[in-house]
């Protein structure tokens, strides 16, 4: 053995001493500065469809389904089977062409393309890929919904807005490991920080992979999400234009308003999305007729600003005097909401006051790392500050169910929304009232 020890220690020595002469320059590259990829090579749009986003829709029967390519794709189609066990037969999917639009940014140009996939059947699972006939997606699965289940969760997410990428992905993936089986994923708005940066929704949908592609996402626009015309006027906003082709949300809502404000029925559950960023007045016209022929058992309101602001100057006096009497007079029984960028729920209200047997859960949250101070108005019950969460709903036809829980999978709120036979409601909490608000990292003791 001795030897050949002996005979290997000589091979060695003579490898590294003709290779490492050839690796000493690395040592050079090793000391300059690292290089910040540039954000067209970064975000760039290929013949390879990504951004791939199922919404949900107002007819369960349909699902629409929205991706990105380059602009050389001319034959844009998805194809769609029931999801067998083996191998999946292409020659046996039913085709459905998309339409398309094209997008100019600072990434270029790229082109987005909307398909609506048709005639499906409640409580089934199908595999879908979307391409051009040559440039094709993974197969991705979705189910459709039950219409008679026991009981459904959906996941309810506040703003995610700032670094996204770094350091919203892992409270998605907690949430979607979490609620793997969600109906749908609602976000409150400010899902990005400015709506008119292409590449930040790149981040955005690298960070919610592949959960945009298996679940449908319901959104709202927050003010982050408008973009500014006119740098010498901040005042006016209007909704960054991609938000509409890139996501394909009911468009039952008022005229001006569609893809924003708008509802869709789960089982036993109206939910309706507003835009707090436009006047409010025609939105509630639209609402009082859609709630007027509402016969299910729940009604839940999503929008981006809060009616009970956990931040004294963000707290608004006139949007609280228009929507809170409007959701007393309807009884609607849970708002979500963000951009206080704490955790902040009350208990049921109704007529601005605190409520027994009738009345309205108001919950925000947020997702991302950017974090506010917390100033507790008197109705709220359950806060937290420098905590990022996701809640999980689980709806019955006579419980509402939330559980918020941080990025560490931890539960820091528990409350159940019973309702009796006839209408009377209960809240339920399954903690006393808690406030967790610690000082913010960084922040002298
Ligand atoms: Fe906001
Ligand atoms: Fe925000």
């Amino acid at each position: 053995m001795g030897p050949m020890l002996t005979r290997r220690g000589v091979l060695a020595s003579f490898a590294v001493s003709s290779v490492l002469p050839s690796l000493l320059p690395l040592r050079g590259m090793w000391n300059r500065a690292p290089k910040r990829m540039a954000l067209e090579d970064r975000h760039r749009a290929t013949l390879q469809p990504d951004r791939i986003c199922l919404t949900v829709s107002e007819d369960p029967a349909i699902q629409p389904v929205t991706w990105r390519t380059s602009t050389e794709v001319d034959t844009p189609v998805v194809q769609v089977v029931e999801a067998p066990r083996g191998p999946i037969d292409p020659k046996s999917a039913q085709e459905w062409k998309a339409a398309t639009v094209a997008v100019e940014s600072a990434l270029g140009a790229s082109l987005r393309h909307t398909a609506r996939i048709g005639g499906l059947t409640p409580g089934r699972l199908y595999a879908y890929r979307v391409g051009d006939g040559e440039n094709w997606s993974e197969w991705a699965t979705f189910r459709t919904p039950e219409s008679q289940p026991k009981e459904y969760r959906f996941v309810y997410l506040g703003d995610s807005q700032n670094d996204i990428l770094g350091q919203v992905t892992r409270v998605a993936r907690a949430a979607m490991l979490d609620c793997p089986d969600a109906a749908f994923v609602a976000h409150g708005g400010d899902l990005v920080e400015r709506g008119d940066r292409d590449d930040l929704w790149g981040e955005w949908f690298e960070a919610y992979q592949p959960w945009t592609r298996q679940t449908a996402l319901c959104a709202t626009p927050g003010n982050h999400d408008y973009r500014i015309p006119d740098p010498n006027n901040r005042d006016v906003r209007v909704l960054a234009e991609i938000w509409n082709q890139q996501f394909d949300f009911p468009k039952n809502g008022p005229e001006g308003l569609k893809g924003s404000v708008y509802f869709f029925d789960r089982p036993w559950v109206r939910f309706v999305s507003l835009n707090t960023m436009e006047p409010l007045e025609p939105q509630l016209r639209w609402l009082e007729r859609v709630l007027a022929g509402n016969t299910q058992r729940w009604t839940i309101v999503m929008f981006h600003h809060p009616v009970y602001s956990s931040g004294n100057e963000r707290d608004s006096s006139s949007r609280r005097g228009i929507l809170e009497p409007f959701f007393s007079r309807h009884n609607v029984d849970l708002v979500l909401q963000g951009h206080d960028h704490t955790y902040a729920r009350t208990g049921l209200v109704r007529n601005d006051r605190p409520a027994k047997d009738q009345g309205t859960v108001y919950l925000n949250s947020v997702t991302g790392p950017k974090q506010y101070r917390l100033t507790p108005a008197p109705l709220h019950r359950s806060l937290a500050a420098q905590t990022q969460l996701y809640q999980i709903v689980t709806v019955t036809a006579d419980s509402l169910r939330v559980v918020a829980k941080t990025a560490l999978g931890e539960v820091h709120d528990d409350f159940t929304l019973r309702k009796g036979r006839d209408g009377s409601k209960r809240l339920v909490e399954a903690f006393r009232p808690k406030v967790y608000n610690p000082a913010p990292a960084g922040t002298p003791s």
